[in-house]
């Protein structure tokens, strides 16, 4: 299936997560198990100071935003900008705006910093999103993207036939549901080139994909997306013994697996 760049109706197509659900807060908890080390590293490389403004776009559980709160200080500010952010825990200095990124109203060139990760992969104008957030950011303000590319889905390393089988069916039908709502699964990997487009410079990326064991988070997120879209799969031709083996499979020890493939960019606006 094709990435949909509009509804017939001309608006966008919707997330394809719902954060209303329980799976959605299961979902968010195991991305920050997941992610968090890793962002934290690329943060502490960026070398966040006391006093800057920092915008977090689809924070999630709000881990991150609490972290550049603490490195900002009470002279910094963090805003938080999500559709839904029910997930999001408050945090002294975190600010939690109900809103979308495609027409939240933020003043330009205001923020030293923006992350935004697992978001713009969604969004189907995540070139036109890419450069309002370079609007955003100061002369000389940083920008970290971060999103899964899942374009590699061979993650198993040690599994049982039964496993394998039922894990390529669910990424495959998994992936045609989410570009039907609008993602590209090889966008992480070509935003260095977008953002060079959109005028960013000292762009680097880096990526990470942790070796899991079944139970590990990195693992367990599949078990919590198919749950999440278990209507979706079933229709897609995806069968509940399928979907019990692949579960099973993620919850096994013997189980040995890289988590999805994460690509992060960091880009700076010239200036300042
Ligand atoms: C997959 S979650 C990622 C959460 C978090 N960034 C993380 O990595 O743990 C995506 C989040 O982005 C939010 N989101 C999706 N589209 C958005 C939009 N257009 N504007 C603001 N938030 C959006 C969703 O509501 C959801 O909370």
């Amino acid at each position: 299936m094709n990435a949909t760049a509009a509804t017939p109706t001309g608006t966008p197509p919707a997330y394809m997560f719902d954060n209303a659900t329980d799976e959605a807060a299961r979902q968010v908890e195991l991305l920050a198990d997941i992610l968090d080390p890793h962002t934290t590293e690329v943060i502490d490389r960026i070398g966040v100071r006391p006093g800057w403004r920092a915008l977090e776009i689809g924070p999630g559980r709000g881990t991150i935003a609490a972290q550049l709160a603490r490195r900002v200080g009470p002279t910094g500010t963090v805003v938080t900008v999500d559709l839904d952010p029910r997930h999001v825990q408050p945090a002294p200095g975190v600010e939690i705006v109900t809103g979308d990124i495609r027409t939240v109203d933020l003043e330009p060139a205001r923020f030293d910093l923006i992350h935004v990760r697992l978001v713009l992969m969604h969004l189907p104008d995540r070139e036109e999103i890419l450069a309002r957030l370079v609007g955003l950011l100061k002369p000389g303000g940083v920008i970290v993207v971060s999103d899964w590319d899942c374009t590699w889905r061979d993650m198993l390393i040690d599994a049982p036939p039964s496993v394998r089988d039922a894990f390529a069916a669910f990424q495959t039908a998994l992936t045609d549901i989410a570009q039907d709502h609008g993602v590209d699964p090889s966008w992480a990997r070509t935003a260095p080139a977008a953002m060079r487009r959109a005028g960013l410079t000292d762009i680097t990326a880096t990526a990470y994909t942790p070796l899991c064991r079944g139970g590990e988070p990195g693992l367990l997120l599949h078990a919590s997306n198919s749950r999440q879209r278990e209507a979706a799969l079933l229709a897609a031709g995806m069968t509940a013994a399928d979907l019990e083996t692949l579960r099973d499979g993620m919850t096994s020890p013997d189980t040995l697996g890289f988590a999805y493939l994460m690509f992060t960019t960091v880009g700076r606006r010239p200036g300042a």
